[in-house]
């Protein structure tokens, strides 16, 4: 098997220059997903890039066909999926323009759907380490090696939006329930990732303090926009650094991730 880096992500890497670079419509048995699927190569690693929201920004987060993401990107080949996203922040020492390569989620979404699995056959796959660590670190050395203030480890709360959390909200989720940063579309990607036995790692791109801060105030959709466009070489130089980190990841997942369902599948097949 050869390693193949998936890349989900937004406008930041529209411009990755990829080698025998093609856009390819594809369709899944979940339906098409955000877009059409950027292929190439990159250093001699086979590369797939999925624009998130589609390359218009058609799909909010509560809509997006992330079954048919993740099919998409399993059947092109792909091996490693790193998700590249903005996310407010919880901690004073995460500011916007800082990345973190976090390690947990909680979840607050509601309605999307989040399994392969369901009626005829029934499987249950651990997340209690929902990120694939050696990734994350490859990912993370990559991110460092762009130039960027790197955090390792975090605790990303997933919730359902499209608005943003009021400020009490935002201080619960802080205070009480210890997150350490908040986005919208980091889940179900990674539960569904874990099912199609990919490696998985999401890259936050901090953009805000959210509400919880005095000084900062609410979240303001331009300062946000504003942050992304300031990143956009790094999410793209993070990304060109990638392949050359990940070219020394053996084969099988050491974690276990493109294992997952070894042990998770409860209805026998015929
Ligand atoms: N994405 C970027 N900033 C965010 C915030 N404060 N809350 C949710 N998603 C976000």
């Amino acid at each position: 098997m050869t390693v193949h880096l998936g890349l989900i992500g937004g406008s930041g890497l529209y411009g990755l220059v990829l080698d025998d670079a093609e856009w390819r419509p594809i369709e899944t048995p979940w339906g098409a997903p955000s877009d059409a699927i950027l292929t190439g190569r990159l250093g001699g690693m086979p590369v797939s890039f999925l624009p998130r929201h589609g390359r218009s920004h058609v799909h909010a987060p509560g809509e997006l066909p992330a079954r048919a993401n993740i099919a998409a990107l399993r059947m092109l080949g792909v091996t490693d999926v790193v998700s590249i996203s903005a996310v407010g922040s919880f901690r004073e020492k995460m500011a916007p323009g800082d990345i973190v390569v976090v390690d947990q989620f909680v979840d607050r979404t509601v309605g999307r759907p989040a399994s392969f699995f369901g009626t005829g056959c029934v499987a249950h796959v651990s997340l209690a380490q929902p990120t694939c660590p050696r990734l994350s670190r490859l990912a993370a050395d990559a991110a460092e090696a762009a130039g960027a203030t790197v955090h390792r480890g975090g605790t990303y709360l997933c919730m359902e939006g499209p608005q943003f959390s009021s400020r009490a909200e935002s201080r619960l989720w802080r205070e009480v329930w210890g997150c350490d940063v908040i986005g919208m579309t980091a889940l179900p990607e990674a539960r569904l990732a874990r099912e199609a036995e990919l490696c998985y790692a999401t890259v936050a791109m901090v953009t805000d303090y959210d509400s919880w801060h005095e000084g900062h105030g609410a979240v303001d959709v331009a300062a946000v926009l504003a942050v992304l466009a300031a990143n956009v070489a790094l999410a793209r130089d993070l990304a060109t650094l990638l392949p050359e980190r990940l070219a020394e990841r053996g084969m099988p997942c050491r974690d276990g991730c493109d294992r997952a369902l070894d042990h998770a599948l409860i209805t026998a097949a015929d």
